[in-house]
């Protein structure tokens, strides 16, 4: 067998053949299925995308229309998850209801049939369209409140902020939202893709696919750093103590939330865009301070990392899109869950077209031939 060097965080070892998406890290391009996201961003719409990410092509009006009928009408979740669901504790973080959530999808739909493109479609319809419904659900029920059930006259991105606000959004604020959805939709092999794409190769139900991607992103290095960005600037607090907060943390080699990339060695493409939708917020809803710390945080960070590659990366103004949205600081990674479902399911189909269990080695570092110690002589 082939022995290879054991590269911590698997840095540069291809652990698939994709199609899917694309990344170059020096030009500051991504791609879904060859398509530039910023043209996306401009022209598509969340679930057209997530139908591009799943099924390869971009949907005739035809077979869009099927798409979203079908997801509008898979929207409800059943009365036995929401009792499920209202037991949660309200302390307890949405991303953990979440994962528990779309596990317990599997108890209702769990039957493994994965030669059947019924099946597939089947699963990958539920849970783009419940998950939403889910983290609106948790967000109501853990204030004391029923949850709203689905509108069906609005499509999927200005329901989502109907079930969590209880009142038809802003257009703009709707649109706005939906090309967060599609920027988050996918991106190559991270670590919550790797993970949907190491359960998925058990041919394991898509349920327990996407509940381990949504326990993988939930940490502050990858999708949880949306969260943790908002609380830094709060505790940054003014745009004075930048420079000396940033000088701080760098001092004790801490991280600076939603700067650095394994990949990408410039801005991240998303964060530039997301940057444009934040403008575009506040020129009509008005101004959010935060956005000035944050400019001079990008500002100190680049005049000292930029020769790393430090730049920020998708989570660094997503967070205040989100807040000028209305929605609260800990709903910030479901929401990026709500998007990556899709490229989730496209890495799951990906992936059960030319299987093989992920079983990689490791470097055995440990002992040998140590003697059993009777438990009174250790
Ligand atoms: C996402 O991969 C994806 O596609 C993920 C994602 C997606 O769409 O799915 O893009 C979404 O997860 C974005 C990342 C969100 N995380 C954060 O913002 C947390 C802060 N960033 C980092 O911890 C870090 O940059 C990572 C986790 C994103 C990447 O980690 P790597 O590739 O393992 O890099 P590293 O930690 O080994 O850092 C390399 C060097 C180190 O310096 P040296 O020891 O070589 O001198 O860069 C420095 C690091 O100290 N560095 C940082 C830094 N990120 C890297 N220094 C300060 N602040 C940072 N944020």
């Amino acid at each position: 067998m082939m022995v290879c060097e054991y590269k911590p965080g698997l840095e540069g070892i291809p652990a698939a053949q994709s199609g899917i998406s694309y990344v170059d890290g020096q030009k500051g391009l991504l791609e879904y299925r060859g398509i530039r996201i910023e043209e996306l961003a401009e022209k598509s719409t969340f679930l057209e995308t997530a139908y591009l990410l799943i099924w390869g092509e971009l949907p005739t009006t035809e077979e869009l229309a099927a798409f979203e009928d079908e997801i509008l009408h898979h929207r409800r979740i059943k009365y036995r998850i929401r009792d499920m669901m209202k037991s949660f504790p309200e302390s307890g973080h949405p991303m953990d209801a979440l994962q528990a959530s779309a596990a317990a999808l599997g108890l209702f739909y769990s039957r493994r049939d994965l030669d059947n493109p019924v099946y597939i479609r089947d699963a990958v319809v539920r849970l783009l369209a419940t998950i939403p419904t889910m983290v609106a659900a948790f967000q109501l029920m853990r204030k004391g409140n029923d949850p709203v059930r689905p509108n069906d006259d609005l499509d999927y991105a200005a329901n989502f902020l109907y079930m969590l606000n209880e009142k038809e959004p802003d257009p703009l604020a709707a649109r706005i939202f939906d090309v967060c959805l599609i920027l988050h939709a996918e991106h190559t092999m991270n670590a919550s893709t790797f993970s949907a794409r190491v359960t998925a190769s058990t041919l394991t139900d898509p349920y327990a696919v996407v509940a381990s991607a949504v326990g993988t992103l939930g940490g502050p290095l990858h999708g949880g750093a949306n969260e943790e960005v908002i609380l830094m600037l709060e505790e940054i607090g003014s745009v004075e103590n930048v420079r000396p907060y940033l000088e701080d943390r760098l001092q004790r080699k801490a991280k600076i939330m939603g700067f650095g990339h394994r990949v990408y060695k410039v801005k991240d493409p998303r964060a530039t865009i997301l940057q444009n939708l934040a403008e575009k917020l506040f020129a009509k809803f008005g101004h959010d301070k935060y956005y000035d710390i944050a400019l001079e945080l990008e500002r100190i960070v680049e005049e000292k990392l930029s020769q790393k590659g430090i730049y920020p990366n998708v989570d660094f103004y997503s967070g205040l899109v989100y807040r000028k949205l209305g929605i609260p600081t800990d709903l910030f990674t479901p929401i990026f869950a709500i998007a990556r479902v899709a490229g989730w399911l496209a890495h799951w189909k990906e992936q059960l077209e030319e299987n093989r269990i992920f079983r990689p080695t490791q470097v055995y570092n440990g002992r040998h031939g140590i003697a059993y110690a009777p438990i009174d002589q250790r």
